[in-house]
């Protein structure tokens, strides 16, 4: 019989384009024993944005279940991704006195209220804040502080990160979670989570891009000083190349996307043969002959398509280069495509490498989950434990709420 889940055990879900894979761990110390893994196919899911609520709904509870069988727990609640292009980051600046006529020390409170007046400025009615990220204190005229508890000062003041999604679509993805019969603990950006699982310290301090290339969008993070600078999705995934490959070679997709899997871009390396093979007609029995440099080149262009709209975004936030001077790291399912690093190392001119869950991060099932499909589901779990339990932003909101009821009161009180 499935036993109810203890107190440390944790799942995820990422709602991605072409799957939902769910990951239970126990997780202590934040070590991640991965116990069981779902995945689900599903179609219900458009360029990571939800389309279809029943149908994601079924896959939701497919995918769990099965990882629910597999860790032989029975869990209530789950940490889910979100994606699409509705999501934005945005900067803020908040400041709060500490004291107008002396040095103060830095409490919790003082970095909450700091905080709390950098998003004081947002409040479009259609977005929501997803993750509040501290970029740098500045205490009176020292900047750069990453941790100002026990400092002390006069004023203290925050640069923060903000991430918003639309609002339809976080309800949206509390929906299909709910319907399917479980409760949302939280829900993080799928490039947030992807990065938190793959990179290394060094990277994230140094400064590097994540593209999370999946198969419907493209998740793009940068970290730099240990904090998210940038994020941004573009609906721009693996599934485009295998519909260019459907209609260049006038083959079935399924045969497209094997190809696909199988050969992905020739390169021309020495050690590469450029072999013939043999691939059926669409809607006949015949079949071809097509040699792989022929279809190196269509491949290609969709990479160097996709680094070009990448290069674009960067260039519109004004993200330099010397931001990301550690490189560029591929995740996702479409990282996996053979020859998309050495594509993307000569349109970006920078170190390349593919990211995988990091082996320090997990214990138990990690011959399964090393894979850069795997990215996103980990890394829910790894952000989460590392970041949001003790993150702002639910303190945030508290503040934001009590800040709201008060004023409730104060209308009532005042005008008694
Ligand atoms: N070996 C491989 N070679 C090339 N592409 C691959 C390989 N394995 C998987 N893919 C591609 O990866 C994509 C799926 O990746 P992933 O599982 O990360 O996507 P997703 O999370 O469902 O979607 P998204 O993150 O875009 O919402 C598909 O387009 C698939 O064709
Ligand atoms: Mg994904």
């Amino acid at each position: 019989m499935t036993q109810p889940a203890l107190e440390n055990i944790i799942a995820a879900v990422d709602i991605g384009t072409t799957k939902i894979c769910t990951i239970i761990a126990e997780v202590k110390d934040k070590e991640i024993n991965v116990i069981g893994v779902g995945w689900q196919e599903n179609t219900g899911v458009v360029k990571g944005a939800i389309a279809n609520i029943n149908e994601t709904t079924i896959a939701i509870k497919k995918s769990i279940e099965k990882a629910e069988e597999m860790a032989n727990v029975k869990v209530q609640s789950v940490i889910a991704s979100i994606s699409g292009k509705h999501i934005s980051g945005i900067k803020g600046h908040g400041e709060t006195t500490l004291s107008h006529t002396k040095l103060k020390e830095i409490t919790e409170d003082d970095k909450n209220n700091s905080i709390r007046a950098a998003t004081s400025f947002f409040r479009p009615a259609d977005k929501e804040i997803l993750h509040i990220i501290p970029m740098q204190y500045i205490v009176d005229s020292q900047d750069e502080i990453e941790d100002p508890i026990g400092m002390t000062g006069m004023k203290l003041e925050v640069d923060t990160y903000i991430i918003t999604g639309s609002i339809t679509s976080i309800d949206n993805v509390r929906k299909v979670i709910e319907h399917a019969g479980y409760n949302v603990v939280d829900i993080i950006v799928q490039g947030v989570a992807s990065a938190s699982a793959v990179l290394f310290n060094d990277e994230k301090d140094i400064g590097v891009l994540v593209l999370d290339i999946g198969g419907g969008t493209t998740d793009m993070i940068v970290y730099y000083k240990n904090a998210i600078r940038f994020a941004k999705v573009i609906p721009v995934g693996g599934q485009l190349i295998t519909n260019d490959l459907v209609s260049a070679l006038q083959t079935p997709k399924n045969v497209a996307e094997d190809l696909k899997r199988k050969y992905g871009i020739f390169t021309g390396e020495a050690d590469e043969k450029d072999e013939t093979i043999t691939i059926p007609d669409m809607g006949s029995s015949k079949t071809m002959e097509i040699q792989l440099s022929k279809i190196a080149p269509y491949i290609k262009l969709r990479v160097q398509e996709l680094i070009k709209f990448v290069k674009t975004e960067l260039e519109k936030d004004g993200i330099d280069r010397s931001l990301y001077s550690g490189g560029v790291i591929l995740t996702g399912g479409s990282a996996l495509l053979k020859g998309i690093d050495k594509i993307i190392k000569e349109e970006m001119d920078l170190r390349v490498r593919i990211g995988v869950p990091l082996k320090e991060k997990v214990v138990g099932l990690y011959d399964i989950v090393a894979s850069p499909e795997y990215a996103t589901a980990i890394g829910l779990i790894d952000y989460y434990v590392n970041f949001q339990i003790k993150s702002q932003k639910t303190k945030i909101y508290q503040g934001i709420f009590e800040e709201i009821w008060n004023s409730i009161k104060k209308f009532f009180i005042d005008n008694l």
